[in-house]
């Protein structure tokens, strides 16, 4: 979940602020980027050195970059640059001066300017967390929306033992994670998808199939984890790694597997994407052992297989958005509508071979989406990530309506 997101992170002075060249680490290892805002207390604890080495950017501390030559830092650009404002460790005193509005420090200034949520993981001694004006200002700065990660209990710079540690870096990454999840528009809806190719068994060792990479599925499968869906991948033969994230990763082999695996997760699911190459059809008596070539036939006879998109078209509840593929090499308008119409469709997702760049074992693909109510969106040729972006923002009209 922090893949791609903007953590912008202040540090403050407490002795915690050692850890927050782990926390730093511990994010940018999650997938995210990660810029650091230092007060001039945390610089007498840890050096902007070192954040800088370990996130590859220069560390803000200061509203005038050289002051000979009057040159001064933007705090505004860096609110607006980021996806978040997570302030670990924040001490007494910062979160006091979050509360009156304070500007006075460079750390301060980003925070006022900032239009991104602000995090704040507190860090200071029991007494000073028990103390009510700490209590008073965390449920104020709560009530601004200000997202506490709670400190833990355990030994104390003081000596003292109790409630006022920051929290460990490994678990506010958890804490940004689950935070980046549930504030995700796709948060707690379910997606289904199934891709690649399937194998047709003809004997032990030979098969039929078809050249889909299964590229396009495993990126729309990306695209809905990254707005918070649980994305359940059903998966043909491939060479992929599933997406970070997925909330359940089935691998199958044939037509049939998939069907089965596809049609047991189908009801719960809000949205369900068949971007499978599915065999139409399968060899009627496949052996199970190797045929040695003398014994190979003249012909094989298949049985169509059952088909997964006309099976959800025809069990789905109004709530329910179900999307088909047609990959095409003529007629692909015509054929995609009859598709839509034939498998009970929401919004069939065209690709013609005709095309350059598109289709299968491509890393680009050119598509033109079809809905129900009559509606297309063509598209440009692009990137699978891409056109895997362009199908979700299209559905989502749908699917949070
Ligand atoms: N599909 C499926 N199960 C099958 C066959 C197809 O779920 N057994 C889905 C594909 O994942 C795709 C859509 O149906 O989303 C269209 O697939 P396609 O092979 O183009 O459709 P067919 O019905 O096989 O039509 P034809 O081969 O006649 O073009």
């Amino acid at each position: 979940m922090l893949e791609n997101k903007r953590i912008l992170l202040g540090i403050t002075g407490s002795i915690a602020a050692y850890k927050s060249a782990l926390l730093a680490r511990e994010l940018q290892r999650r997938g995210a980027e990660v810029r650091v805002v230092m007060s001039q207390a945390a610089i007498d604890f840890i050096t902007p050195l070192t954040l800088a080495t370990l996130t590859g950017h220069r560390v803000y501390s200061d509203f005038t970059e050289n002051k000979d030559q009057g040159t001064w830092t933007n705090h505004v650009d860096l609110g607006l640059w980021a996806d978040a404002f997570l302030i670990a460790p924040a001490t007494a005193q910062t979160l006091s001066s979050m509360v009156q509005g304070s500007g006075d420090s460079f750390l301060l200034a980003v925070h006022l300017s900032s239009r991104c949520p602000v995090i704040v993981a507190p860090a200071m001694d029991l007494d000073m967390f028990t103390h009510p004006a700490t209590q008073e200002n965390l449920s104020t700065l709560a009530q601004r929306g200000v997202g506490i990660i709670e400190p833990e209990s355990g030994p104390l710079a003081s000596g003292l033992d109790g409630k006022g540690r920051m929290a460990e870096p490994e678990h506010i990454a958890d804490w940004m994670e689950k935070w980046f999840r549930d504030a995700a528009p796709l948060s707690g809806r379910r997606v289904l998808i199934t891709a690649g190719p399937t194998h047709e068994p003809i004997d032990a060792v030979r098969f039929i199939g078809n050249r889909s990479s299964g590229k396009m599925g495993y990126a729309l499968a990306e695209a809905f984890i990254q707005l918070g869906a649980d994305v359940l991948l059903i998966s043909g033969p491939v060479q992929l790694n599933p997406p970070a994230g997925v909330h359940e990763f089935v691998k199958v082999e044939t037509a049939q597997d998939m069907y089965d695996a596809a049609m047991a997760r189908f009801e719960g699911c809000d949205v369900a994407v068949a971007a499978a190459a599915v065999a139409d059809a399968r060899p009627t008596t496949p052996s199970d052992r190797k045929l040695h070539k003398g014994e190979l036939p003249a012909a094989i006879a298949l049985e169509p297989t059952l088909d997964i998109l006309a099976a959800w078209g025809k069990n789905k509840t109004p709530t329910q958005t179900v999307v088909g593929f047609a990959l095409e090499t003529d007629n692909g308008e015509a054929s995609a509508k009859s598709k839509l119409e034939r498998k009970q469709a929401d919004f069939i997702v065209l690709n013609t071979t005709a095309d350059e760049g598109a289709g299968f074992g491509t890393d680009t693909n050119r598509i033109t989406i079809f809905e129900k109510n009559g509606d297309s969106h063509k598209f440009e040729l692009k990137s699978k990530a891409k056109v895997a972006e362009d199908i979700v923002t299209t559905l989502l009209k749908r699917i949070l309506s």
